[in-house]
């Protein structure tokens, strides 16, 4: 059969292809995203006494109003932000978030920044709607954004930009002051800023997290997106959301509805026992668990000679690897594997063009135990 042009245009993924050659050699994968921690009893035990109960019919399409209602508490809680739970869709996953607000934002043509390296689903989601994405590029180790070259790649049709905070891949947390530099322009320009905040809670050293929903000049040309998966560990539940003036909310829920109907309705009772019950130091201590993590994988790259960028969120690290044999970051990444047998992901996969050839990423969220094994044999690269 012939495929469509859409089919077309979403690229094969890089972390995939890189799984299946680590799984062939038997090795450590990092290079997919997967928090390995244990699911918090409360939101098991939530999910499963609403099937008991009988949660287990359609939900209406905006998502639980429990549900709802928890992250508007959630957003007051840990930002002093007050929303109503009306500006709030429950999605599957914030991948559906990103997607139905895609839709129900955007046009064909339309351009949408993206920062450098981005996270491949903004591209794909973007692509497959038709829409440009133009990219803006922040150079590691910092990862500062410089207005001039956001400036520089303004049109008539640029309609949004979307930053990942705390970014996945680079680890980037955004500044308040670069946040409100982002919301000037964006009123200049009459921006919609897409927000992916969906490792709000993983931090490290004095990184804080400033959602973009507390920056008043983006306060309501916002899309905060954000979900379970990662802060619950429940990646196959999919389970996110978005936040957004209560008349896009509306819009999205029309679509939500065509592409998904609702998110799976006891497990939307999990994540809303899970907000609504677990205290402070669940959230600290998922930061302290991964920030040791990090440490203990960056010492390991150092000691390999390789040059990390010390990430201050999220859980993947970035590092250069011009010193590993290979013409570029596919070869180098398979030769690591081939060496060491830890996967990561080939440079390529957050870039649009040959930027990221001297580059992979791994992801640090593994079981200590395999991330000591992993970092010992990084150390023998
Ligand atoms: C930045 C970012 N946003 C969204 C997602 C996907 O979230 P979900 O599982 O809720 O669709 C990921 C997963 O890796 C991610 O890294």
């Amino acid at each position: 059969m012939k495929l469509s042009q859409r089919s077309g245009t979403i690229e094969q993924s890089h972390i995939r292809s890189m799984t299946r050659a680590c799984n062939a050699l038997n090795g450590i994968n990092m290079a997919q995203g997967v928090c390995d921690l244990e699911v918090p009893r409360k939101v098991i035990e939530g999910a499963y006494t609403a099937m008991n109960e009988g949660f287990n019919i359609y939900t209406p399409t905006e998502g639980l109003p429990r549900l709802r209602s928890a992250i508007a508490a959630k957003i007051k809680r840990f930002y002093e932000v007050e929303i109503v739970p009306e500006q709030v869709l429950v999605s599957d996953g914030a991948t559906g978030a990103f997607y139905t607000a895609c839709m129900a934002l955007l046009n064909p043509l339309d351009e949408v920044i993206l920062f450098e390296p981005y996270y491949g689903y903004h591209r794909s989601t973007l692509s497959s709607l038709e829409v440009v994405p133009t990219y803006v590029r922040l150079e590691s180790p910092e990862w500062k954004l410089d207005m001039e070259t956001l400036e520089a790649v303004v049109t008539p049709k640029t309609r949004a930009m979307v930053i990942c905070n705390p970014a996945n891949p680079s680890g980037k947390v955004y500044t308040r002051e670069e946040l409100e530099a982002i919301g000037e322009f964006a009123e200049k320009h009459d921006l919609i800023v897409f927000a992916d905040e969906m490792y709000e809670h993983f931090l490290y050293g004095d990184a804080v997290h400033v959602t973009a929903l507390s920056i008043p000049s983006l306060h309501d040309r916002c899309v905060v997106l954000s979900g379970f998966s990662k802060v619950f560990s429940i990646t196959g539940w999919r389970l996110g959301y978005a936040i957004a003036p209560v008349s896009v909310i509306e819009a999205m829920a029309q679509l939500n509805d065509l592409i998904y109907v609702c998110a799976p309705a006891p497990l939307q009772i999990g994540a809303a026992v899970g907000l609504e019950e677990l205290g402070d130091s669940y959230y600290t201590e998922l930061a302290r668990i991964h920030e040791h993590k990090r440490d203990l994988f960056c010492d390991a790259l150092r000691d390999a000679g390789l040059n990390p960028s010390i990430p201050a969120g999220a859980y993947y690290v970035m590092t250069d690897v011009s010193s590993v044999a290979g013409n570029d970051d596919f070869e180098k990444a398979m030769a690591i594997l081939e060496k060491t047998g830890v996967a990561s992901v080939p440079g390529r996969a957050f870039y649009h063009d040959d930027a990221g050839k001297n580059m992979v990423r791994f992801c640090y969220s593994k079981p200590l135990d395999v991330l000591e094994e992993a970092a010992e044999r990084i150390r023998r690269l």
